[in-house]
């Protein structure tokens, strides 16, 4: 007999996602249903997954052991977000209200808003305040499911400023049951006050900030915002070549706004991630799937950028580059926490299947954060990362959209939501 402290059982559809990382091509639809699913776990880690009657056969619960009944609903892995800026203070509200009246992104950002004006805010925050913003918004992700969450600096824009972000990144992680994937951000705009010097800012995000950052152990990857306005291939591929040899993986935010030649670089410098890719080219595309770069597409900007423009989403697939979906959860350009607000993006915008959004959603997002051995599917060893929804099968997740089927989430073999409510953090 399997001996379990916590079992999910008989779900009307057990979503496993289990097999080969990444999900490319055509097996990205494949999520692994088991009907009258079960998942047990001991001390973390998934012990047993199989139909209701192997369970009653094969596992025996510990004494103090939970079973939770999942009787006509939906258990999925718990959503990795492999995109997000996390950290920041301040609203652009009333920048969006701009955008509504008919201002554009650019325009708003040329005169000092947009990036900037987050900048202004987060460097005025404490870090306690930084941590106080931080939590809130963990807990509306978990609320919603996610898991594990990559969160990125960028609005310090000066060495005290990045690493207040990545030290508040630090302190969310030993209060909160999320994990969370590190990213430095330093070249994501020049900062207000180095605008006629860029060189000089490419430089000091290469000589004193990343140094710095890699012997605080405070980042896993380095990220650079390649696009007009902020930072051309060359300057990237410097900055991440520089972090490489700090021991930083590279991602990329890369053809978002038009192609920049972002996805070339990308594969050309081995990066995990390529994000956006709203404007990427064919060439881009066949480069990404030969550089083994994971797609990271991100609806929910271009939506709220009221941007008609979408990524080649079905090309991508086809080519068999791994696809991934993340919030991008920021002030600007996409203002939620909810991966369940991304995902009827993801199918109605970018005509992804519902089973290749949970794929690109879990699996996937876990690969380009280089954790899929450990999180991402529901499989013996891994982690026991879980959401129960209250929903009869998988689509419903987007077809039934714009509410939170969320009942509960288990993180680490810990059921951490419970009727939809968060249970108190144990420190
Ligand atoms: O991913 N593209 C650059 N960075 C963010 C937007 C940041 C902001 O507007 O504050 C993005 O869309
Ligand atoms: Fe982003």
């Amino acid at each position: 007999m399997i001996e379990a402290d916590l079992a999910v059982v008989d779900a009307a559809e057990l979503v496993t996602v289990a097999g080969p990382a990444p999900r490319v091509g055509a097996a990205l639809r494949d999520i692994g249903i088991i009907e009258r699913g079960c998942v047990a776990a001991r001390d973390g880690r998934v012990v047993f997954v199989g139909d209701e009657r192997a369970y009653r056969n094969q596992v025996r619960l510990t004494r103090r052991g939970t079973e939770l009944d999942a009787t006509g609903r939906t258990v999925l892995p718990g959503f990795v977000d492999p995109h997000t800026h996390l950290p920041f203070a301040g609203s652009r509200d009333d920048e969006f209200l701009r955008r509504l009246r008919g201002e554009s992104y650019e325009s708003i950002a040329a005169g000092g808003g947009g990036i900037l004006s987050t900048v202004e805010a987060t460097r005025r925050a404490s870090i306690e305040e930084l941590v106080d913003l931080g939590k809130r918004r963990l807990d509306r992700m978990i609320l919603h499911g996610t898991t594990t969450v990559e969160a990125k600096s960028g609005y310090g824009l000066r060495l005290d400023d990045e690493l207040k972000q990545l030290r508040t990144l630090q302190r969310l992680q030993d209060l909160h049951p999320i994990d969370i994937v590190p990213t430095f951000l330093g070249a994501h705009v020049v900062p207000r006050e180095m605008r006629h010097d860029r060189p000089g800012y490419v430089r000091e995000v290469i000589e004193r900030m990343i140094p710095e950052i890699a012997r605080e152990g405070l980042a896993r990857f380095c990220d650079v915002f390649v696009e007009e306005g902020a930072f051309t291939p060359e300057e990237g591929e410097r900055i991440l070549s520089a972090a490489a040899a700090h021991g930083l993986g590279a991602r990329l935010h890369a053809d978002q706004r038009r192609d920049s030649g972002g996805a070339s670089l990308a594969a050309r410098l081995g990066a995990s991630s390529a994000d956006h890719l709203d404007h990427v080219t064919n060439e881009g595309i066949r480069v990404l799937r030969d550089g083994g770069t994971v797609a990271v597409l991100l609806p929910g900007a271009s939506f709220f950028l009221r941007d008609r423009h979408e990524a080649p989403a079905r090309a991508i697939i086809e080519a068999g580059v791994p696809v991934a979906l993340g919030t991008d959860f920021n002030p600007g350009t996409c203002p939620t926490e909810a991966m369940t607000a991304i995902l009827p993006l993801a199918v109605l915008r970018l005509g992804m299947e519902p089973a290749e959004a949970i794929a690109a959603a879990t699996l996937n997002a876990a690969h380009s954060l280089g954790i899929s051995a450990r999180v991402g599917s529901l499989e013996v060893g891994k982690e026991a990362d879980l959401q129960v929804l209250d929903i009869p099968n998988h689509r419903h997740l987007v077809y039934h959209f714009g509410v939170n089927h969320c009942r509960t989430v288990v993180k680490q073999g810990r059921v951490v939501v419970e009727d939809g409510v968060l249970s108190p953090i144990e420190p």
